[in-house]
């Protein structure tokens, strides 16, 4: 029996790993996030599962190595939260590396309509029989310029869309895509040329908070700014100031770099301590959404059936495709 310590676990999760696992494995569902406090609960299991904000440190992981771990399986695509310097060699890492493009795509233009033509406002208008319109005006995005930041997977479709809605797509990324129709241009042309810019790029030390205050003020005055990547890549004070000075026009986010204590739970009772993240939540052209973006049904599927099958392939000693 393969035994599966399955941590930071949602009931949307359980639906699916429950389906997806097979008559030689057992899965111990653990709600609390995986950290150096928590790691001990996985010992002798063989596997564990963990997502987005496990704090998979050092000590998280020799935790997990001295207890018998024998695979970490991360259920996300991302894994800017494991010291993969200190794994290297002691414990293998596999990962899902993407679940459901679409799903973040599409949640990148939705947030991008919602805000531009006040849909998230308008809702609680009409709730209260308060059929004004006063303050709804928006800007049609036919013949408008998005500017794209990552073209793989998500950022393809990304484009894909806005070229759907009759906007002009310039792309930036390192490594451009071979073979597609896309726009490549160096950053700062991107910057200052764009009215929308949306990031798809992974956290990496070159794009650690490429969105900061000098690059905004490459930005032409009046952007809008879409984040379903990692937080860290914007310097939310920066962002926040902006947003200030009206010289960024919206900003959705569905990421934050603060979200490790907060995102996924109820804290509807707790006294928020993060001015910077309250004053964004109160700012009426900042969406937040709770690391959503991959919420979709097809996405959970896709989750549940890669991981399964990545902890199959390595005790049936397949090739680990998807290692790290
Ligand atoms: P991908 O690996 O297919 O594409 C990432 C692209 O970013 C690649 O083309 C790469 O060349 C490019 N890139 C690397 N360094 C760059 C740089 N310095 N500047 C610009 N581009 C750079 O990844 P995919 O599947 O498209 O995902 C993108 C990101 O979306 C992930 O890294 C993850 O952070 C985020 N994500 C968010 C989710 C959510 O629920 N909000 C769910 C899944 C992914």
């Amino acid at each position: 029996m393969i035994r599966i310590a399955f941590f930071d676990t949602k009931p949307y999760d359980k639906i699916w790993f429950d389906r997806y696992c097979t008559d030689s494995m057992e899965i111990k569902y653990f709600e609390g996030k995986l950290h150096p406090d928590s790691a001990i609960l996985a010992r002798n299991y063989d596997v564990v599962v963990a997502f987005v904000n496990d704090n998979i440190n050092e000590k998280t992981l020799s935790i997990l190595v001295e207890n018998g771990v024998k695979l970490l399986a991360m259920r996300c695509a991302g894994y800017n939260n494991i010291d993969l310097a200190y794994a290297k060699g002691k414990i293998p890492i596999v990962r899902v590396p993407g679940y459901s493009p679409y799903a973040v795509a599409e949640h990148a233009m939705a947030m991008l309509l919602c805000l531009n033509r006040k849909i998230h406002r308008a809702f609680n208008r009409t709730r209260e029989y308060n059929f004004s319109i006063n303050g709804f005006t928006g800007w049609d995005l036919h013949g408008k310029t998005a500017g794209v930041i990552g073209t793989g997977k998500i950022g393809q479709i990304f484009i894909e869309i806005c070229k759907g809605f009759g906007m002009e797509v310039l792309a930036y990324d390192p490594y451009p895509a071979e073979g597609m129709d896309i726009h490549y241009v160096e950053l700062e042309e991107l910057f200052s040329r764009s009215d929308v810019i949306s990031l798809h790029c992974p956290l990496t030390k070159e794009t650690d908070r490429i969105i900061n205050e000098e690059s905004i003020r490459k930005m032409k005055r009046g952007v809008t700014i879409i984040n379903t990547s990692r937080g860290a890549l914007i310097e939310s004070e920066a962002l926040l100031k902006a947003l200030r000075e009206e010289y960024v026009r919206a900003a959705g986010l569905d990421v934050y770099e603060e979200e490790t204590d907060l995102f996924y739970e109820d804290r509807s009772n707790t006294i928020i301590k993060d001015e910077v993240l309250s004053l964004l939540v109160s700012m009426p052209n900042v969406l937040l959404t709770s690391h959503q973006a991959f919420l979709t049904e097809e996405a959970l599927e896709n989750i549940a059936s890669v991981t399964i099958g990545n902890i199959r392939s390595f005790f049936e000693k397949h090739e680990l495709e998807n290692e790290v």
